[in-house]
């Protein structure tokens, strides 16, 4: 029996990046919580022995690869934006700003736009992966940090506009965890299947915004009340006027 309107069970889910990391996780907790169908999108497509899960060539950055996704989903409850890119280099370095774009920012724009019918058909949800570094940057990463802040603005404007079609849209606010993108980082983690449960708590919760992890869930007692979602709640009641 569903407990609420938003649970994962019976549901239709679609994960980028899902071949490691979060994303995996994120595949096998949505199999867990009984998922009638996982897309699972990824740059070199590898089978799972659940039958539930199909297998998806997806590049983010890949228009082709996006329509033909697009194309042949019939029907989706839930997208999660998960695919990131997060390298280490210097704030000069303007083609690694370009790249983490490429992928943090313009992919989830693309990808959410690209399937936006069927999730205005089955009223449902976008979840945008994003990091704690959308809040305040991490000098050691300026480049995913501005695109993670660019994609935070984007989880903003995209809830507010999208309640026209019905669609909730979550943003993430994801600490350390434990995947090959911190690999480097002697700094405490969490375990990738810890986050992907708690996110899909979170969706679950209808939270607008997630923090899945001991880290992130350190702010999150002042964040309702916080400047920025005071500032979005005010904002969002400026909507043009074709999308109120
Ligand atoms: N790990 C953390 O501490 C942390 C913290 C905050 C937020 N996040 C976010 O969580 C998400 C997952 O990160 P992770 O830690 O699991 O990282 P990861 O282990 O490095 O995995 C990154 C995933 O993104 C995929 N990817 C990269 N570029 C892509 C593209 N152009 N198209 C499609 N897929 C692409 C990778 O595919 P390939 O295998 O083909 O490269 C891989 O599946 C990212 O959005 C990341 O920013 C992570």
């Amino acid at each position: 029996m569903r407990t609420s309107e938003h649970t994962i069970a019976d549901r239709t889910v679609l994960v980028t990046g899902a071949n490691r990391g979060i994303g995996y996780a994120l595949v096998e907790a949505a199999l867990n919580r009984g998922a009638r169908r996982v897309y699972a999108g990824m740059r070199d497509p590898v089978d799972h022995p659940d039958r539930r899960v199909v297998a998806l060539p997806l590049d983010v950055t890949d228009p082709a690869q996006i329509k033909a996704v697009a194309d042949n989903i019939a029907d989706l409850d839930v997208l999660v934006n998960n695919a990131g890119l997060g390298t280490y280099e210097e704030l000069s370095d303007r083609t690694a700003l370009e790249s983490h774009l490429a992928v943090n920012l313009y992919g989830p724009y693309d990808l959410t736009l690209a399937v936006l019918p069927q999730l205005t058909a089955s009223r449902g949800h976008v979840v945008n992966i994003l990091s704690l570094a959308a809040v305040a940057s991490l000098p050691v990463m300026p480049a995913y940090s501005i695109s993670k802040a660019a994609a935070h603005s984007l989880t903003q404007a995209q809830r507010a506009l999208f309640t026209t079609h019905g669609v909730r849209v979550h943003a993430v606010l994801t600490g350390p965890v434990d995947t090959d993108m911190t690999r480097g980082l002697d700094i405490p983690k969490t375990a990738p299947a810890a986050v992907a449960h708690a996110i899909y708590d979170g969706l679950e919760a209808d939270q607008d915004d997630i923090f899945p992890d001991p880290m992130s869930a350190t702010l999150e007692p002042a964040w309702d009340s916080g400047v920025i979602r005071t500032l979005e709640r005010a904002n969002s009641a400026l909507r043009p006027a074709a999308a109120s």
